[in-house]
């Protein structure tokens, strides 16, 4: 066992289960770094059990489970350096969740923004697993014991919901869990190509990590862009341009400098802005696609690697079950006679 601090992330597997740039920009690329940093033990989980809580196809659930932890690997995660794992195979997060449930308070799940949104967007099965998400995220992280979450933005509210379930449990029942901090990229939020909303694929505005070149290049030809600058010699506004975000986060820092100058001056146009950027692109996805590509011809080695994650995550979760439960009284003993 090591005793470096622990991390732990998920993602749900929606859609076909496959990641998409945004994802990869303010979260997944983080992971790996933090990874090959080696300073932390770190345990990334497909977090299905999260994903029934709105409607679904339970035959397509495998594949998209398969979809996400492929992208997990396919992104860089090296599953010789942290565990890369399926929530649902470690039971004890379920478990866990119980448990905290019952030192949460309703007013505080009230509160959160994403079930505010998510009950709005999902009004015919406003469930009760959608409401008490944010239990379950925190047991996730607390049956770990981690203290590092890299998370993107959306997801700073949730975290301070689990700190604050820590401590109540903690209060209650004896210092049990320590108290997880998120971990923000440094990338900007990535807008999805119609430069309307958040990057998500079911708003079909999204670049998937596993896209072709020529399919990269087509969806960036019509990305919105900054609407003051229609032809070439018009001075663009680059602070609130999505593409060149995405160039922030990808080009090379003096390349971006040379854009951001051109862009303003008019001197350099959306057009080849956005071919400069496809380069980018896929001198970062190129080495993704073909470990995708290479995982695809050879699934079994994802389906191990997510064998021997949950059962190093197990190990870790069921120590934690054993000191929560004796610090909760959860067992028979005769009482004095
Ligand atoms: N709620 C997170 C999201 O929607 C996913 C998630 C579930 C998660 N459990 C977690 C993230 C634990 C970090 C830690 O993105």
């Amino acid at each position: 066992m090591s005793n470096r601090p622990r991390i732990f992330s998920g993602m749900q597997p929606t859609g076909s289960g496959e990641l998409h740039l945004g994802n990869y920009l303010g979260a997944l690329r983080n992971w790996v770094e933090l990874v090959d940093q080696q300073k932390y033990e770190a345990l990334f989980a497909v977090v299905d059990s999260h994903a029934t809580t709105v409607e679904y196809d339970p035959k397509q659930m495998p594949h998209r489970i398969f979809g996400t932890a492929l992208s997990y690997l396919a992104a860089g995660l090296d599953p010789e350096r942290c565990s890369v794992f399926i929530q649902s195979d470690v039971p004890e997060h379920m478990e866990l969740a119980w448990y905290l449930g019952t030192v949460t308070a309703m007013g505080d799940l009230q509160r959160m923004t994403q079930f505010k949104e998510k009950s709005d967007q999902y009004k015919q099965n406003v469930n009760s697993g959608l409401f008490t998400y944010p239990v379950l995220m925190a047991a996730d992280i607390l049956v770990y014991k981690a203290t590092v979450v890299p998370v993107g933005d959306d997801q700073v509210q949730h975290l301070e919901l689990s700190r604050e379930i820590a401590r109540r449990f903690n209060a209650r029942y004896g210092q049990v869990f320590p108290e997880p901090k998120p971990l923000l990229t440094k990338t900007p939020r990535i807008m999805g190509i119609d430069g309307k909303a958040k990057m998500s694929k079911s708003r079909g505005n999204s670049i998937d990590l596993f896209d072709d070149a020529k399919t990269v290049e087509k969806k960036l030809k019509g990305a919105f862009t900054d609407p003051a600058k229609l032809r070439l010699g018009d001075a663009g506004h680059p602070e609130i341009c999505n593409v060149f975000t995405m160039h922030t986060a990808l080009t090379d820092a003096a390349l971006v400098a040379d854009i951001d100058r051109d862009c303003r001056s008019g001197a350099l146009g959306c057009g080849d802005c956005k071919k400069r950027l496809v380069q980018s692109l896929n001198t970062a996805l190129d080495p993704m696609r073909e470990r995708a590509a290479a995982l695809r011809a050879e699934p079994a080695r994802v389906l191990d690697v997510l064998r021997d994650g949950a059962a190093r995550a197990r190990e870790i979760a069921q120590a934690t079950l054993v000191e929560v439960r004796d610090a909760m009284g959860m067992r028979a003993e005769a009482p004095p006679r």
